[in-house]
């Protein structure tokens, strides 16, 4: 099977393989542990492949981007080979809600027919949900742009900003596969690790991974992170 890799081989094997090709994949994390990052290297790979990438950012533009990614070492000649769409969401351009002007939105933001287009980022998500300001708009906000996804065929990689206390928006209830990156506090103090919250259709292991950020990239590193303290215990079947 032809998966759409991220090109760390450690996590693209934790996921079986790869981003499942047309499905709806979400990053999840706070702000600033590495969700932009990791995402640019699921673009990165793509474009190393011949595909074709469009990277959407609701926050960057055009000149902060270039400085900030381009500058990654796995960027190296495959920057300019990414689609990247700089947009600001406004209100006036989705309300009235309609599939159509999502839709057209869209389309107008690829700047390319959809059916030439293998992978999407969407980075972020939150943004939309904070433009929007109301959880069964956003909802059906990202649901018409899932039914675009799925009727173009590509591949999704959206982000979105965890709360850092609160109840988790209704993202990654919509999603194929969610990643859940978190800095965990460790004895000797704190260590950035993510884990796959859901995959469908493959075994994927429950634990945490650590993984470090240099100016190579993300790095995922050997190994695994589990609570030292547990509320359940395995207990062998019962003997009559
Ligand atoms: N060249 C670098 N070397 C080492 N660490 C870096 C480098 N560039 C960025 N970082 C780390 O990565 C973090 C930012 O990662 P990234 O931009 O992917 O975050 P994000 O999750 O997208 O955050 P936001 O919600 O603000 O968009 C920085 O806070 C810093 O800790
Ligand atoms: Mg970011």
């Amino acid at each position: 099977m032809d998966y759409a890799r991220f090109g760390i081989s450690r996590l693209d094997s934790y996921l079986g393989g790869g981003l499942d090709r047309n499905t709806i994949n979400l990053l999840i994390g706070r702000s600033g542990i590495g969700k932009t990052i990791l995402a640019a290297h699921w673009a990165a790979e793509g474009a190393k492949n011949g595909e074709t990438v469009i990277y959407i950012s609701t926050t960057m533009n055009k000149y902060n981007c270039k400085n900030y990614l381009g500058d990654f070492s796995f960027m190296k000649d495959l920057y300019e080979k990414i689609h990247w769409r700089f947009i600001r969401i406004e209100p006036k351009y989705l309300l009235p809600m309609s599939k159509e002007k999502v839709r057209e939105a869209l389309e107008a933001t690829y700047g390319m027919r959809g059916e030439e287009v293998d992978r999407v980022i969407f980075d972020s998500c939150t943004d939309l949900e904070k433009t929007l300001a109301d959880v069964v708009l956003y909802r059906r906000a990202i649901r018409y742009m899932a039914d675009l996804a799925y009727k173009y065929e590509f591949t999704s990689l959206w982000v979105e900003e965890a709360p850092m206390n609160g109840t988790w928006s209704d993202t990654k209830n919509l999603v194929e596969t969610a990643i859940f990156m978190n800095i965990l506090r460790i004895p000797d103090g704190y260590i950035r690790a993510m884990r796959i919250l859901k995959k469908y259709r493959s075994m994927h292991p429950l634990e945490w991974f650590p993984y470090e950020i240099t100016k190579e990239g993300l790095i995922v590193k050997e190994g695994w992170y589990v609570k030292k303290d547990y509320d359940y215990k395995f207990k062998p079947s019962r003997e009559d």
